[in-house]
């Protein structure tokens, strides 16, 4: 049996989450579902905190975490992330985040040659260091003589995992993605790690780009991409841009993982979406795609493959939501997928 911690959280969270939990439901495999739907933002802005030390004790029990999003204006700054988010990738050392891109229909694509749009790549995105620690500080804050400092770590260990993590995960190419021509010290950091582990992977092709020109050469040619390993901030970034190409933000799945303990944090890339909650237009398919995710962490690829497959068949036959052409809304798309399966 696995047990499975879920964090709907706000906006429209907890619409695209049932979604994907009536899906897992469907197939009768033996998970059990525990739901943690006091962590949101009604409760940090009434108590200070959203996610208490119990949440996190059974969180830690279970095998992985499904989350809708975390986000609502009220709780403004980056406390509120900090305190759910944050703390979750940092105290489970969730290091990798692993983003898949896969075109779901040709009418997706905003690129024009037809023989460039089907995207299929990941991005491993290191989850732990780089710009997102906050450390770093102000100097004469909110004066004209105001200093502010982010520093930007990165560490061996950390950096040897999330390679190794991201050339363990390819078939065919593993990209890194750096700008070691202007940030010197990471820099230099991430080629000497580089190097030592590409080197022991003959098997696969290595390369190496410098962020802006992988960002260019993502709209150019994708389908040139098969992983991308690259920093936080980088892997944020390019992950949007590959979500776009395969079709829309409202399709982006990941995985926050640690690969020594299995545990994963499974949550569409999307945030809250607070402009269309409680409208029932929200895309439920990012976070159909990383409940997939999680279906073949815990060993059932069979099963990932067929809710792959119901969501390409419901996009392609329209039975999706506006922002992919189709007329139905959130709960009509996910049981046009799930009728799908079947
Ligand atoms: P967002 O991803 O929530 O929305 C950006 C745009 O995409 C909006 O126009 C929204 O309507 C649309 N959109 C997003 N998901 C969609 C879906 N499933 N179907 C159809 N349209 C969709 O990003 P935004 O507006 O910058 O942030 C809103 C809140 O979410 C903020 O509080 C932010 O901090 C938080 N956030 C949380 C994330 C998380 O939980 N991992 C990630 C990104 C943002
Ligand atoms: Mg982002």
């Amino acid at each position: 049996m696995s047990l499975i911690t879920v964090v709907p959280g706000d906006g429209i969270g907890p619409e695209v989450t049932e979604q994907a939990l009536a899906l897992l439901d469907g197939f009768g495999l033996d998970l059990t579902f525990d739901v943690l739907d006091h962590v949101n933002a009604d409760t940090f802005l009434a108590t200070g905190t959203a996610l208490s030390d119990d949440d996190l004790a059974r969180i830690r029990r279970s095998s992985g975490t499904l989350l809708g999003a975390i986000g609502d204006a009220r709780a403004a700054g980056t406390r509120y992330a900090r305190d759910v988010l944050l703390r979750l990738r940092f105290e489970l050392d969730l290091y990798a985040n692993y983003r898949p891109a896969t075109l779901l229909h040709d009418r997706l694509s905003p690129l024009r040659d037809p023989d460039r749009r089907a995207i299929d790549c990941v991005i491993v995105r290191e989850n732990t260091e780089g710009l997102y620690t906050d450390i770093g500080g102000a100097l004469r804050p909110g004066s004209a003589a105001e200093v502010a400092i982010d520093t930007e770590v990165s560490t061996h260990l950390g950096v040897t995992r999330v390679i190794d993590f991201a050339l363990a995960s390819a078939t065919r190419a593993v990209c890194m993605v750096d700008k070691s021509n202007a940030v010197p010290n990471g820099g230099r950091l991430w080629q000497q790690c580089w190097r030592d582990a590409a080197a022991a992977r003959p098997d696969l092709a290595t390369s190496h780009l410098y962020v802006d020109v992988a960002a260019m050469r993502l709209v150019a040619d994708p389908t040139a991409f098969d992983v991308i390993v690259t920093n936080n901030s980088y892997g944020d970034i390019l992950s949007d841009l590959a979500a776009e190409l395969a079709g829309g933000l409202g399709t982006a799945a990941s995985v926050n993982l640690n690969p020594e303990t299995g545990f994963g944090l499974y949550e569409p890339v999307h945030g809250s979406a607070p402009d269309i909650a409680g409208t029932d237009t929200a895309n439920p398919i990012g976070a159909i795609l990383s409940a997939a995710l999680l279906l073949e962490r815990l060993g059932h690829p069979a099963e990932a493959a067929a809710v792959r497959t119901a969501v390409r068949t419901a996009v392609a036959h329209l039975r999706c939501t506006v922002d992919l052409g189709g007329r139905l809304g959130t709960k009509a798309t996910g049981e046009a997928i799930r009728a799908a399966l079947h």
